[in-house]
């Protein structure tokens, strides 16, 4: 007798940069490349249409991409976090967004939500810098971090080729090993185990 296929894991991928060419767009779309057999990761396309955050226009009502992008949080198992970092910090695009996700604290799908975070930089500190600003950003809002292994793309420039696809194979190992790990401690989570492994 065989053991039935688990069930497949919902991860959102979330990239922190608009641009065409993005570094970090790429390295989601490696993650998404090498997923393991029973996690689907989908890129979020929506981050351009958040509006700033405006809590005037909240007590109105969340406007339509706002609830599109709490709802598809809700439906994720997890979410994979990639992002570049801006002046130290995390990009205003993506801190906006989460700003407006998190609200009202008491039933944002952020609460309880597993995260994985990576992120690739031009320098040599690989976002180091902005993914603290996510684990704190994210203490907040009482989401579940993964705590390694960390995903820091250093001096990325060199990693990726003209169309922003990741080719550097020792990168493409860690962020292998980042999904797998993200798979154990969602399954493991859901099993009722707070420490995969
Ligand atoms: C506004 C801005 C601020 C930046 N600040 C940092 C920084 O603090 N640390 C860093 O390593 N790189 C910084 N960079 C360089 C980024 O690592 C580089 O532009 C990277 O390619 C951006 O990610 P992307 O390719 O996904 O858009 C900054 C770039 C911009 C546009």
């Amino acid at each position: 007798m065989h053991d039935s296929p688990p069930e497949p894991l919902r991860v959102l991928g979330i990239a922190g940069s608009l641009r065409r060419g993005s570094l970090n767009r790429g390295l989601l779309r490696a993650a998404i490349e090498l997923a393991p057999d029973h996690m689907v990761i989908t890129p979020y396309e929506g981050l351009r249409a958040i509006p700033p955050y405006d809590g005037d226009v909240e007590a109105e009502g969340d406007p339509d991409p706002v609830a599109d992008l709490k709802a598809r949080i809700r439906g994720a198992d997890a979410l994979l976090i990639v992002s570049p970092e801006y002046n130290y910090g995390i990009p205003g695009v993506l801190k906006n967004a989460i700003d407006w996700v998190s609200r009202p604290p008491r039933t944002s799908p952020l609460s309880h939500k597993p995260i994985a975070i990576m992120g690739a930089s031009t320098g040599n500190f690989g976002t180091a810098r902005c993914q603290l600003a996510l684990r704190q950003t994210f203490h907040f809002t009482k989401s579940y971090v993964l705590i390694e292994p960390d995903v820091l793309v250093v001096r990325a420039a060199e990693r990726f080729d003209d169309e922003g696809n990741l080719r550097d194979e020792a990168t493409r190992e860690h962020v292998a090993r980042l999904v797998e790990s993200l798979e154990r401690w969602v399954r493991g989570l859901r099993a009722g185990a707070i420490i995969p492994d």
